[in-house]
C-alpha cells in the first residue's frame, strides 16, 4: 500500500526564500513602486528575501558600460529611498557573486537551443537589436535560473512579464534535479493575494513603463514641475452629461493614480463629482499633482542623500555581496557535489 502513495520530496515544498532581480537601466517610476519595490519592502518583513541589480543581464543589451556604475547606484539609492532595507533582505549586485557564473555554466548544458530560441523576449529583443543577436541574449533565462536557485528560492515576485522566464526556469531545475538529484525547489511566481497593481500611464494608454513615452510616466526623480506638468497634461473631456455614467479608460486612469496617493476623502469627492456631472477636470488634476509631489518629493530626496554618500553606498554593496556569497557557497558546495564535481 505505502508504495502507491508518492513520495513528497524536500523539493517539492516552497522554500520559503524570496528572489527577485531589478534591471539597472532607466529610473524607477511609479510603475516599479507600485508593481514591485513596494511588495518587496513588505516581504522583507516576513520573509527571506534576495534582491539582486541584474547588472550582468544588462549587458545582453546594454554592451556599453560607461553609465552602468552611476545607474546602478541610482537604482540602489531609489529602491533603499523607498524602503528596501539592506538590513532585513539581502540586496547586492549580479556582477559581485562569482558563484553566479559557475552555475550559469552547468545550465547551460542542460538549456537546449530549440527552447531558448523559442523565448517571447528573446524574439523581440532580437527584432529590436537584429545587429547584436548574442549568446547572452539568448541565455538570458539561464542566467535568470542561475540567479534564483543561487538561493534555492521559489518564490520569485515577478510580473507577467516574467512568467516565461520562470516555466524555463522550472524545466532547467527538474532537468537539473533529475539528473545530478533532487537538490532546488521549483520556482513560482509570489505575489500578495491582491491583483498586482498596474499603474496607468498618463496618456490615457497602456501602463506606466520606462520604455515608453517619458511624458506619460512619472519618475522618482522628476522635479516638482515636471510632476505638475506631466499631470496637467493628461487627457480629458468635457465630463459626462449624465448621472452615474461609466468613465472613459482616460478618466478612469486619473481616478486610479489619485486612489493610489491620494486621501479617501478626495477620492470621494471627485467621485461624487463625477457621478453628480460636476466634475472639474483642472481642479482634480492640480488636486492629483499635488498629492503626487507629496508622494514623490521625499523619496527623491532620500535617493539624493544616499547617493551624496558614496562612501555608505559602496558599504551596502559590499555587506550586500558577503551575505549573498554565504548562501552562494553552501549551494555551489552542495552543486559541485551532485555533479561530481568534488575531485578533492
Ligand atoms: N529578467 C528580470 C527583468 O527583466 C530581471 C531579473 C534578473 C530577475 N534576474 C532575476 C527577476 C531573478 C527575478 C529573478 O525584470
Amino acid at each position: 500500500m505505502d508504495g502507491d502513495k508518492q513520495k513528497i520530496k524536500h523539493t517539492d515544498l516552497p522554500s520559503g526564500i524570496v528572489m527577485s532581480g531589478i534591471r539597472p537601466t532607466g529610473m524607477v517610476h511609479l510603475g516599479n513602486y507600485f508593481g514591485a519595490i513596494r511588495n518587496y519592502v513588505r516581504m522583507q518583513d516576513e520573509y527571506e528575501c534576495y534582491f539582486m541589480i541584474a547588472d550582468l543581464h544588462s549587458l545582453t543589451t546594454h554592451p556599453d558600460t560607461s553609465t552602468l556604475k552611476s545607474n546602478v547606484k541610482r537604482v540602489i539609492a531609489e529602491n533603499m529611498a523607498c524602503g528596501l532595507n539592506p538590513e532585513k533582505a539581502t540586496f547586492y549586485c549580479q556582477s559581485h557573486l562569482y558563484e553566479t557564473g559557475e552555475l550559469y555554466l552547468y545550465l547551460n548544458m542542460l538549456a537546449y537551443k530549440g527552447e531558448l530560441e523559442k523565448t517571447v523576449t528573446f524574439k523581440d529583443k532580437a527584432r529590436q537589436h537584429p545587429e547584436n543577436i548574442n549568446a547572452g541574449l539568448l541565455t538570458y533565462p539561464v542566467l535568470q535560473t542561475a540567479d534564483i536557485i543561487m538561493h534555492r528560492a521559489s518564490l520569485v515576485p515577478v510580473g507577467k512579464d516574467q512568467e516565461q522566464h520562470l516555466e524555463m526556469a522550472r524545466n532547467f531545475v527538474v532537468r537539473f534535479n533529475h539528473r545530478y538529484g533532487e537538490i532546488f525547489p521549483e520556482p513560482h511566481a509570489f505575489n500578495y493575494n491582491e491583483d498586482l497593481i498596474k499603474v496607468p500611464g498618463l496618456d490615457g494608454s497602456g501602463k506606466m513603463s520606462k520604455s515608453e513615452n517619458s511624458m506619460s510616466t512619472l519618475y522618482f526623480g522628476d522635479d516638482d514641475d515636471t510632476i505638475r506638468k506631466k499631470v496637467m497634461k493628461a487627457k480629458t473631456d468635457a465630463g459626462p452629461t449624465e448621472a452615474n455614467s461609466p468613465k472613459p479608460d482616460y478618466i478612469d486612469n486619473i481616478f486610479t493614480l489619485m486612489k493610489l496617493v491620494s486621501s479617501d476623502e478626495v477620492l470621494t469627492k471627485y467621485n461624487n463629482d463625477y457621478n453628480n456631472c460636476n466634475i472639474r477636470y483642472g481642479d482634480m488634476k492640480k488636486q492629483l499633482a499635488e498629492d503626487m509631489i507629496q508622494f514623490i518629493a521625499p523619496i527623491r530626496q532620500k535617493t539624493q542623500d544616499i547617493l551624496e554618500d558614496n562612501q555608505y553606498l559602496i558599504e551596502v554593496m559590499e555587506k550586500g555581496a558577503q551575505k549573498a556569497r554565504i548562501s552562494a557557497e553552501k549551494t555551489m558546495k552542495l552543486v559541485r557535489e551532485s555533479m561530481g564535481l568534488n575531485y578533492f
